[in-house]
Parts: C-alpha cells; structure tokens; sequence
C-alpha cells in the first residue's frame, strides 16, 4: 500500500521516549522506539518540531532550521533515526515553521527585513490580533518599532513576500530532504502570507468556522490569514521538496481548503478534530473533506487530537474513545494518530506553574510504556509527569487481545484490505454509516443497542460489541458484504 495513504504517528519528541535520563525525550529514544510503531502498522512518524529553540513554544520558535537542539540530540542523531526508519520501512516526516521565527534566530537582527514591521509609531500599525491573545503587535525594545507576531510575541513573523524569505526556506527544505526527510507538515501555513498594506481587519459578523481564542474571534481575519496569495507561496515550497509529502496545518473550515490542495498534498479536517460525537456533525464534516480535490493524490488528513487541541479520549469520552478510533482508521486516505492515544492516555493536569502559557501542558504528558512511577518513559525526573502508567501502557496493552491499542492494531490491518471507494449511507437515525465497496462501516452514536444488517464481521470495537446483528450502545463495527 502506498505510504501516504497510510497512519502517520505523530511524535511529539519531548514526551516520547526519553535515552539520556534528562527527563526529555530525544531523538536517540524515538530510534529505540521504532519497533511500537512498526508493531501498530503505520507508515509513517511526523516530529514536531526539533530545531534549535528557546522553547518559548517548545520547538515552534526556531532559532536555527538547519540543526538539532542538544536537548533532542544532534544532526547525526537525527541521521541514525532515519537509518533505523528506513530498515523498518517508515518514512519520516519534519515539521517546518515557516509562518514566525523565534525573536532569538540571528536572522532577526542580521536580516530584519525579512520580518513585518509597522513603524515606530505611538501605536501599532492596524489591529490585528494574535493567535493566542492580545494585540499581534509588539514593540521591538531595542529600536521602538512594531513587529508582527501571530502567536507569542517571541515569535516574529516572517515576510513571506521579500523573495529572500522564500529562498531561505527553500533551502532548509533541501537541507532535509537531502537528509532524509521524506515530507513536512507545515505549521501554521494559513498564516503565511499577509495583507502587503497591513489593512485593518472587519469586525466578525459571522463566526470562523474552527474554534478561535476569544480575544481573535471579534475580528474577521481578512487580511492576517488564509489570503489568496499563499498559493504562489506554497508553490515555491513545492518547487523546492519535488514530490516530498506536504501536509498542511490549514486551520480554516473545509470550504475554504481547496486552493491549499492545488499545491499540498494533505490538509488537516479541523472541521472533525473539533466536531462533538454527533452524527449530523460528524457526517457533515467528514463527506465536506471527503469530496476535496486538488493536486493528484491530493486529499483530507483525518486527525482527532495533536499536541494543541487535547486528547481523543477526553474529548469524545472514554466510552466512544473505540468507535472514535475506528471512524479515525477506515475514513479513506491518511489519518492521522497523536502519540499514546493507541493506549487511550487522557488529557494530565499539566504542571504547576504550567510550561505553556496556552494552558496545553494537559496533553503533552509523557508515554507510557510500562507500569512504573514515570511509565518507562524516562530513568530521571520527567519534565511532565506522567498521568497514570499503572492503568495505561503499552506492555500491558500488548498482552490483552481486548485491549484498546490491540483494536487500534487490528484496524490498521484491516485499512489495508478496504476498498478505496467511500460512500455515505443512512441506515438508522443514531447510527453513521458509510460503504467501503461491499463493506458497511456502522458507529453506533447512542447508548442504546442497534440494530444492523447481517453480514461477515471483519471487526468490532469491543470484543461482542456486535452480536446477532444487534451493535451495542457506543460501539462500532466493520461488516462485510452487508
Ligand atoms: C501550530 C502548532 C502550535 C504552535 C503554533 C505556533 O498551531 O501546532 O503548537 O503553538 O502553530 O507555531
């Protein structure tokens, strides 16, 4: 099966695993880890990111493209990683941050043109409003001038219409690609490209679409976000990376994607990661992204949970965390799998004072292998610690045939063999189901039993969750030749 139609596990490196007793997971860890991915059957593993950083975003303020920070390892721990993926056939997949850099790369003093200014004025120059809160302006203390930044003020925005910006990152995408990288998830790339004359954004007069933070969602993001001239600069990043995978992190509703795809090839369903365990939204959702066309090959990336949005378990609920894993993994194309939500890890409490201003500590908790006091995730203190290894981990999992990372390993068999073709199809009012070919895909969105056509069936989410044709309350099922 071609690889990109595949699972991507998505790493996030500090939380991993963790080979040097620091109490941060690294790159040497993820190596020696290799073999859990291979046991669940995915294609392929994506980084956040591993670059140089002061962390002030842990990892999404770069403060070099073209190296490894020593907390992760070095560029020839991440050269042993890729040996070992190869040897198991797993491609590897950065994550590249091309929207900001971090205020302490040296390209923000030795090339201040490369970022947004707005004057030295008494105020900011329009009013724009950041990500995560508050004005997207600040003054740079060492000149008075206004920078722009989408997110934390640590994080200037790059000006991605100065052709020296796009160089750049053309050439960090060739510095990977030429180590090994064999696609990028590209942060934040709605925002790459902004309004040349900084125009003022319109009140909102409807909402966005996608959740916002508060403070953003007063203003219609005209002018800051998802402009049309990103297609010309996603174009230079294509012409860089060839036929590299290119996965978006395109946070606007499905209806606005499409321009996305003429030049990437995945973009993330924020529409699904955000919707309630509700038919009507689920459905909705999923036939909107199902339908997008673009490039050849080009498609949805289904996702339920990342490091941002909190864990799939504790949004959907522990009683439909199954279901929610088997629509994840027989919707057509990539899915996407977060780290230990194969284990059904919750959102932690996150750390006391919290590590991330935004508050999501509480999905970022370690991985948990075993059953010890840090969940074999590290031999020192952990930076995070772990939620609950004793009722959660890997090695356990591995040996009930029930369990939850067992049916996330049948599923992932079972993608393979579907037929590529998807349709969706009403068959009950509290049931959403759709056809793969002559297979019948049936999550059951009620608590009460339902009943189903009879046919062979290739899975269920529990052990008897369906049975004489009756699928239970929460759970789901794949049948044949229904
Ligand atoms: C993306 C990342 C998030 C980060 C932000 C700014 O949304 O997923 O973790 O904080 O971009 O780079």
């Amino acid at each position: 099966m071609d690889w990109r139609a595949g699972v991507v596990y998505q790493v996030y490196p500090r939380s991993f695993m963790d080979s040097d007793g620091d109490g941060v997971g690294d790159l040497d860890g993820i190596a020696a880890r290799l073999d859990h991915l291979v046991e669940l059957g995915v294609s392929a593993l994506w980084l956040s990111p591993i670059y140089p950083s002061p962390m002030a975003d842990f990892g999404y303020d770069v403060s070099d493209y073209e190296d490894v920070d020593p907390v992760f390892g070095s560029l020839e721990s991440w050269d042993r990683l890729v040996a070992e993926a190869r040897d198991r056939d797993l491609r590897v997949l950065l994550d590249l941050v091309p929207c900001h850099s971090s205020i302490e790369h040296p390209w923000f003093r030795e090339h201040p043109d490369w970022y947004i200014w707005g004057g030295d004025g008494d105020g900011p120059p329009n009013n724009w409003l950041s990500a995560f809160g508050g004005p997207a302006w600040s003054r740079h203390p060492q000149t008075g001038r206004w920078y722009l930044h989408s997110f934390y003020p640590e994080q200037p925005d790059l000006d991605w219409h100065n052709p020296e910006v796009v160089e750049a990152f053309q050439e960090v995408l060739r510095f990977w690609v030429d180590r090994g990288a064999d696609g990028f998830r590209l942060d934040a790339i709605d925002r790459l490209v902004k309004d040349r004359e900084l125009r003022d954004n319109p009140p909102a007069t409807a909402p966005f679409g996608l959740p916002l933070h508060p403070d953003e969602a007063v203003l219609e993001p005209r002018y800051s976000r998802d402009r049309p001239e990103v297609v010309d600069a996603l174009a230079a990043l294509r012409a860089a990376v060839g036929d590299a995978l290119l996965v978006g992190e395109v946070y606007v509703p499905t209806a606005r994607m499409a321009p996305y795809l003429t030049q990437l090839d995945r973009a993330f369903v924020f529409e699904l990661l955000h919707a309630p365990w509700e038919k009507r939204a689920l459905r909705d959702a999923i036939e909107a992204a199902a339908a997008l066309r673009g490039r050849p090959g080009a498609g949805p990336a289904w996702v339920f949970s990342n490091h941002d949005f909190g864990r799939l378990s504790s949004r959907f609920g522990r009683e439909n965390e199954r279901a929610a894993a088997v629509l994840l993994l027989t919707l057509p194309g990539t899915a996407f799998l977060y780290q230990g939500d194969e284990i059904g890890l919750a959102n932690g409490p996150g750390a006391q004072p919290p590590h991330d201003r935004l508050g999501r500590d509480v999905c970022r908790h370690p991985m948990q292998w075993d059953a010890s006091e840090h969940g074999g995730f590290t031999t020192g203190t952990p930076w995070l610690a772990a939620v609950d290894p004793a009722e959660r981990n890997v090695a356990a999992q591995r040996e009930d045939p029930a369990s939850l990372m067992n049916l996330y390993k049948r599923l992932i068999a079972l993608r393979r063999d579907l037929d590529p073709s998807f349709r969706v199809v009403e068959l009950s009012p509290e049931v959403l189901t759709f056809e793969r070919g002559s297979d019948l895909v049936a999550l059951n969105l009620s608590s009460e039993p339902v009943q189903l056509p009879s046919g062979e069936v290739l899975l269920e989410s529990a052990p008897g969750a369906l049975t004489r044709g009756s699928l239970a309350g929460h759970a789901a099922a794949v049948v044949r030749s229904y």
